[in-house]
């Protein structure tokens, strides 16, 4: 699917040629002569179109407008997330209308934010799942046109948008897809030929390199499979050699059975999406490699399933990892932090200038904050305000949780210098306390993503979150710019 910009006001909206005519009605109302805005007037006098955002009210072949459709949508103030909620709306009361071609008409005073909601809400209404269907028909839905009143202020927003959008549906395509369709294998493969596509750098690591480098507590989970693991190294060079790099690290369990400390069977198929942290670092390297921001940038995802097995790992094994310490692995269901450890541990050989890993890490970060933040956790509270403003303003939102020493104190065991882990309560800073023992040579930031990364029920799919947070993060982190090219230098100094 595609986007463009122009600058077109509700009489050149009306004219343009189009399946279907969006046009986002805020509380203001609009001030035009032309017969779309009298039309849109009436409307909101008539009472039957309510600015409240969400609110819809549609037209089949309305006299001055070209296109077919029209739907007038109620926008409430045009903030960001009441744009989001408008254009949610009308793209899902048009997805049965197999249209090709959709325009977005913008308030006038729409600011970036509405311009990027509107983006952001479009490709998410429209998209569908297709890779294992024998008949997926796929998103008709090919261009999308988003008109503003000023296309020229606005075209930082929308660029950035419409490349997070790749990001993010990359993210889901990979987290959707079923567990034999994207095991361990698959994914370095993808990582690979992502890399070929848009040049950036990327090695894939097996079991052989993966035990050379003395990553016990990762190898310790895999060892119960079939499928062999992967560790995922991507580069992204956009600034200068020396220059510290940004640290990803995503979790990719591919599938998490639990292991021998097995889950209940009720809705395990949902372990497929474990490996959300890692799709969403694909994604953020999908969206990175085309706004080619001044940055390095390192991606890493440690990969492979939990399986329960005459070989797997025990509850009661003590492992050794890449760090030299030991863990006792009390319950092997607490998976996802002794593949990221080593991940951590690996991460230092880069001096980076911070490490941010995301991960579906507990089932207790769901319980605390449900699907609307991802829990944030970090050593370093710049980072933090960082990643904090940047889920805001990308909606994609998290919230930050504590790191008291108090909540390690159940880690303590008497076989090992850690155990896996501790009590239920708290059951996500417990989490989060264990990752940080591998952390202390750089600032760090991990996102539980463990509530956010999918939706369950009906409407079960991954959402790609946080792509949203983690190209605004690295947009934002962005050091002096470059002469070229000069939007970079506007974003910078409007920051
Ligand atoms: N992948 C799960 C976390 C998870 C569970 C995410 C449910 C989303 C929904 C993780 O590997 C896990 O199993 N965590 C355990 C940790 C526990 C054994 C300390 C959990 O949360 O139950
Ligand atoms: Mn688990
Ligand atoms: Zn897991």
């Amino acid at each position: 699917m595609d986007f463009d910009l122009k600058t077109l006001g509700l009489a050149g909206a009306a004219g343009e040629k189009t399946d279907a005519l969006v046009v986002l009605v805020t509380q203001g109302g609009v001030a035009g002569k032309d017969a779309l805005s009298q039309l849109v007037a009436q409307a909101l006098k008539s009472g039957e179109l309510e600015t409240k955002a969400g609110n819809l009210l549609q037209a089949w072949r309305s006299s001055g407008v070209a296109a077919p459709r029209l739907v007038l949508a109620g926008s409430g103030e045009g903030t960001g997330a009441q744009v989001r909620s408008a254009v949610q709306a009308a793209v899902g009361a048009l997805r049965s209308a197999k249209l090709r071609r959709l325009t977005i008409c913008l308030p006038a005073q729409a600011g970036d934010d509405a311009v990027r909601a509107a983006i952001v809400a479009a490709a998410d209404a429209s998209y569908s799942y297709v890779t294992t269907k024998s008949k997926g028909e796929g998103r008709k839905l090919q261009q999308v046109t988003i008109a503003v009143a000023n296309a020229d202020a606005a075209r930082e927003a929308f660029e950035q948008a419409a490349a997070t959008v790749k990001g993010i549906e990359l993210a889901k395509e990979w987290a959707n897809r079923p567990p034999n369709y994207a095991t361990p294998t698959h994914l370095g493969d993808a990582a690979k030929a992502l890399a070929k596509e848009h040049g950036f750098g990327c090695e894939v690591l097996g079991p052989k390199e993966v035990a050379k480098l003395g990553m016990g507590s990762f190898m310790a989970v895999s060892q119960g499979s079939e499928e062999p693991l992967r560790f995922i190294v991507l580069r992204y060079d956009g600034a200068a050699k020396g220059e510290a790099p940004l640290v990803l690290v995503g979790k990719g369990i591919t599938f998490d059975t639990g292991g021998i400390s097995i889950k209940p069977s009720a809705e395990m198929d949902e372990m497929k999406f474990d490996m959300g942290g890692a799709a969403s670092v694909l994604g953020t390297f999908r969206a990175i490699a085309e706004l080619r921001p001044t940055i390095n940038l390192v991606g890493l995802i440690p990969s492979c399933e939990n399986m329960p097995d005459g070989r797997s790992v025990k509850p009661g094994d003590v492992v050794t990892s890449m760090s030299g310490q030991t863990i006792e692995i009390l319950n092997t269901d607490a998976e996802g932090r002794l593949i990221l450890c080593d991940a951590l541990t690996y991460a230092e050989r880069f001096k980076p200038k911070a490490v941010v890993d995301i991960a579906t890490l507990t089932g207790a970060c769901v319980v605390a904050l449900g699907g609307v933040r991802s829990g944030l956790f970090a050593s370093d509270d710049e980072l933090a305000q960082s990643l904090q403003a940047a889920g805001d303003a990308a909606l994609d939102p998290c919230w930050r949780m504590p790191l008291d020493d108090e909540y390690a104190e159940g880690l303590k065991t008497n076989f090992a210098d850690v155990a896996n882990v501790a009590g239920r309560a708290g059951g996500a800073v417990n989490a989060a306390k264990f990752l940080q023992r591998f952390t202390t040579a750089y600032p760090w930031g991990h996102l539980d993503i463990a509530g956010t990364a999918w939706k369950g029920g009906a409407a079960k799919g991954a959402t790609g979150r946080p792509v949203g947070l983690l190209v605004e993060f690295i947009m934002g982190q962005q050091g002096e710019p470059q002469p070229k090219p000069a939007r970079k230098a506007a974003r910078r100094s409007g920051k």
